[in-house]
């Protein structure tokens, strides 16, 4: 972890700084010629430096006898929640690239971060910058010969604005960046290591890590204890795999009044063969980040419990491999979910929602106020919303609103689709109670709709991650590979 602070006054230049200026447009001449001297505007307006977006320019400048490196960096409106992630994000990579160890950030051309908001918005300003100062070192090189790592040299960051508020929000940003850091290693680990047990030993960690300062809880079943609790569907996609299921269940109670209690439900399939409706190689490649929304879950509830959020959270997740062999599941089988309704199988690919069917159950039994899954469930929502923005599905407006409100703070990118009733016609089984798939246009309607015959009356939100789960270049504070989304959404979510 970085340590991170705010001040009003400028440090003074040392050597092993990178001093970082952020600028909206092209510095007012006086002001600047002032702190860094004629030659350097000269220069920098030869360059064709523009204080756009995007635009740099580096230089040095000797103070007394410390050789002090600085870099302007042009940049939009920072009021955008994205946007502030961002510059945390590419300042700091700045830094590692440099090699210092310290990064000194100026942003006192932003007359007044208090002019951005109230309080609560400058402490979410700090935490935003924070999240990306620390995502600004992320890299999965657990398969990376050591010299060939990255370097991250930066370990302080001083911010120079005149409103110190927003310092109040760093640790809570670097909170949820170590979050997000930790969904991202468990989508990028490969299917051979991120197995059903070791989201399970994931789990166990995380508890063990925590219990002691914090009423969290563990619950791991193996295959006879869910198949003594009737998980049919579940049980059904994991029959094909040699990897043990887990049904994974993480619980934690706050120490002041709860709000109610919140059941996230993560899609754990850690890899996505298809099963007999198999993939060809294209679409098998990725499929290893079938657990997107597990480790969403997992790394979450771990932020949740360090923030202390005011509500009592159970993280959910039926994980296992959907695998083709002599024992997998087959097309025109027929499943019983556990609370009895069958379901033909017309599409063994369709195994997610078979999945989540039996965790939704699991969950009502909580009888939580709200539950909300998270998911890489279809290719179609891909379709509908591209790459970067996660579909979301609910009866309930208000709850549908208040999740899309706190994506929008936090910077992820999210977008409702609806779940009209007559598209349940598609699922529509002659021999048992449903199908598993409908037709190819919609798909990521009816993968909703299946879903929400198993909320047994409970408030739920459906989110389909299959888009932003994963990015294959990067953008914002994501690198290629897994994102980390939604933890920041859920994060901010439970408050
Ligand atoms: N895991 C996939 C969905 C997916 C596809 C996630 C691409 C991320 C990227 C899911 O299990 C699946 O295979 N869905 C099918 C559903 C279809 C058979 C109705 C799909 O999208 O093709
Ligand atoms: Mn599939
Ligand atoms: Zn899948």
């Amino acid at each position: 972890m970085l340590t991170l602070s705010w001040t009003s006054e400028a440090p003074a230049a040392v050597g092993d700084q990178l001093l970082a200026v952020v600028v909206r447009d092209v510095p007012n001449p006086d002001a600047f010629d002032g702190a860094f001297g004629k030659p350097v505007r000269e220069a920098f307006t030869a360059a064709r430096f523009g204080g756009k977006p995007g635009d740099t320019f580096s230089f040095t400048r000797t103070v007394g006898d410390v050789l002090e490196r600085v870099v302007l960096v042009g940049v939009g409106d920072l009021a955008d929640p994205a946007a502030m992630r961002t510059l945390g994000h590419d300042l700091v990579r700045l830094g590692h690239a440099a090699g210092v160890s310290r990064l000194a950030v100026d942003l006192r051309s932003f007359a007044g971060i208090g002019a951005w908001g109230d309080a609560t918005a400058a402490v979410r300003t700090g935490n935003l910058f924070a999240q990306g100062c620390e995502l600004g070192g992320y890299a999965y090189e657990r398969f990376v010969a050591e010299d060939k790592r990255s370097r991250r040299s930066v370990r302080e960051v001083v911010v120079v604005a005149d409103s110190t508020a927003p310092a109040e929000g760093s640790g809570r940003g670097q909170i949820i960046a170590s979050s997000i850091a930790r969904a991202r290693d468990l989508v990028n680990g490969p299917a051979g290591l991120v197995t059903p047990t070791h989201l399970a030993e994931t789990a166990k960690e995380i508890v063990a890590s925590l219990q002691g300062d914090h009423d969290v809880q563990l619950t791991v079943l193996d295959r006879d204890a869910c198949a003594a609790r009737q998980m049919g569907c579940f049980l059904g996609v994991a029959q094909g795999s040699d990897e043990p299921p887990k049904f994974i269940h993480l619980s934690y109670k706050p120490k002041a009044a709860s709000k109610g209690r919140v059941c996230l439900i993560g899609k754990g399939v850690t890899f996505d063969s298809g099963g007999y409706s198999i993939k060809p190689t294209d679409g098998m490649l990725d499929m290893k980040m079938d657990m997107a929304g597990a480790a969403a879950v997992i790394a979450a509830f771990e932020g949740a419990v360090r923030l202390g959020v005011p509500w009592e959270v159970h993280s959910i997740v039926a994980a296992t491999e959907n695998m083709v062999s002599g024992h997998a599941y087959r097309l025109g089988d027929i499943l019983t979910a556990s609370n009895g309704r069958t379901v033909e199988i017309n599409n063994t690919d369709a195994e997610g929602r078979l999945t989540l069917a039996d965790a939704m159950v699991y969950a009502s039994k909580l009888e939580p106020t709200m539950m909300l899954d998270f998911a890489t469930l279809t290719g179609a929502c891909m379709v509908a919303l591209g790459p970067k923005i996660a579909g979301v599905m609910s009866k309930d407006d208000r709850l549908a609103d208040d999740w899309i409100a706190a994506a929008g703070r936090v910077g992820e990118a999210m977008w409702r689709l609806p779940l009209p009733d007559d598209l349940k016609e598609q699922l529509k089984s002659k021999i048992a109670d449903m199908k598993n798939t409908g037709e190819r246009y919609g798909g990521a309607i009816t993968a909703g709709l299946f879903l929400s015959e198993f909320t047994e009356g409970c408030r739920w939100l459906h989110c389909d991650i299959a888009g932003p789960a994963m990015a294959s270049k990067p953008y914002g504070v994501t690198t290629a590979g897994g994102s980390g989304v939604p933890v920041a959404t859920i994060l901010e979510f439970l408050g």
